[in-house]
């Protein structure tokens, strides 16, 4: 998907985590953009580094422990790591909305579900308390809850799970967002209402023209939400592609594993049976391929050079030296 303007590019990202163990490269290089109305997913194991590469984006890490170690993450074309922290307060709830996992962490229990909402619209510039109640009641009505007037003044613990996280989805995107960073949205949710979710945000960004990264460890989410897909290997993009050529092509032999681990329909685990061996330690730097060790193409140059992000197809990009890998392999 080439894009001369994107949303949202992230350039050669390096995130280090300074710990008593020593130095952790949990983001250790990856590059990808966001092109305007278009849905990024961020797929990969428990651990790759997708939350991390949500929060740096969002500058919410902690420093120390992380450090931004190197590269850029420019949104509309401006360096992110330049602003100043009031500057990123206005971004954050503003032009980029978040979901994440447990909404329980982003309601504020001792709200209502209305003033939160409220509140986030005054914070933004809505000053006006009836317009911005009602702009709150319209927004829980486009996310589906139930009797939104009423349910309006309901505390987060009122709702269930599947309510909470729509009215997350209600507050993140009441500032009409032009980026919404979406980290593992439906994965505590029952199957059924992960759909209606995952249905939700799609519909949302269809008539918003938002655009979205969706970071889950789930390859069904991704087919059905995605226009381009990178996939993460031990803080390292292995693979960036559209989604139709990712799964009709898969090119990164830890992609390929990934895929053949899908049909088990169990969304609570996001355990690789299929791929034998572990991940690198974290703090051992690795000179190759960090996937070598479980790669079943590997070969000496695998385990001494790290492979470069190339493009093997339009638009579809491998960081691996056996690629292309022939259809019989795969
Ligand atoms: N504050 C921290 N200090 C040290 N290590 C961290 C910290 N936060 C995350 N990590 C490590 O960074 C790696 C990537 O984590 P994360 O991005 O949360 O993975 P995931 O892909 O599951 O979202 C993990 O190994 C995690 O233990
Ligand atoms: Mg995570």
């Amino acid at each position: 998907m080439p894009d001369a303007d994107p949303l949202l590019e992230v350039r050669d990202l390096h995130v280090h985590f300074h710990t008593d163990a020593g130095l952790f490269r949990a983001v250790d290089g990856i590059s990808f953009s966001v092109p305007r109305g278009k849905t990024l997913g961020i797929v990969g194991e428990s651990g790759c580094g997708k939350s991390v590469t949500s929060l740096a984006i969002m500058r919410l890490l902690a420093q120390p422990p992380a450090r931004y170690a190197g590269g850029d993450i420019l949104f509309e074309g401006k360096s992110l790591l330049k602003l100043s922290e009031a500057e990123m307060r206005k971004l954050r709830g503003g032009k980029i909305g978040m979901i994440f996992q447990e909404p329980m962490t982003s309601l504020n229990p001792v709200y209502t579900i209305a003033d939160q909402i409220i509140e986030s619209l005054r914070a933004h510039g809505m000053t006006d308390r009836a317009r911005a109640r009602a702009r709150a009641i319209e927004m829980l009505k486009m996310v589906g809850l139930p009797s939104p007037e009423k349910r309006a003044d309901d505390f987060p613990h009122q709702l269930s799970g599947g309510q909470r996280q729509r009215v997350m989805i209600a507050l993140a995107l009441a500032n009409d967002p032009q980026l919404l960073i979406a980290d593992e949205p439906t994965t505590a949710l029952d199957v059924t209402i992960q759909a209606q979710i995952l249905a939700l945000m799609r519909d949302l960004s269809a008539r918003t023209g938002a655009s979205v990264v969706l970071i889950t460890h789930d390859l069904g989410v991704v087919a059905e939400t995605c226009d381009e897909v990178v996939v993460m290997y031990a803080g390292n993009v292995v693979e960036r592609a559209p989604v139709a050529s990712l799964f009709e092509a898969p090119q990164h032999p830890y992609t390929i594993g990934l895929m053949a681990a899908v049909p088990r329909i169990d969304t609570t685990s996001d355990r690789l049976e299929t791929i034998p061996g572990s991940v690198p330690p974290p703090y051992m730097l690795i000179p190759g391929c960090k996937f070598a060790s479980r790669c079943p193409l590997a070969d000496g140059r695998c385990t001494a050079e790290r492979p470069p992000l190339r493009e093997i197809a339009p638009s579809h990009f491998v960081a691996c030296w056996q690629a292309p890998i022939e259809e019989a392999t795969r």
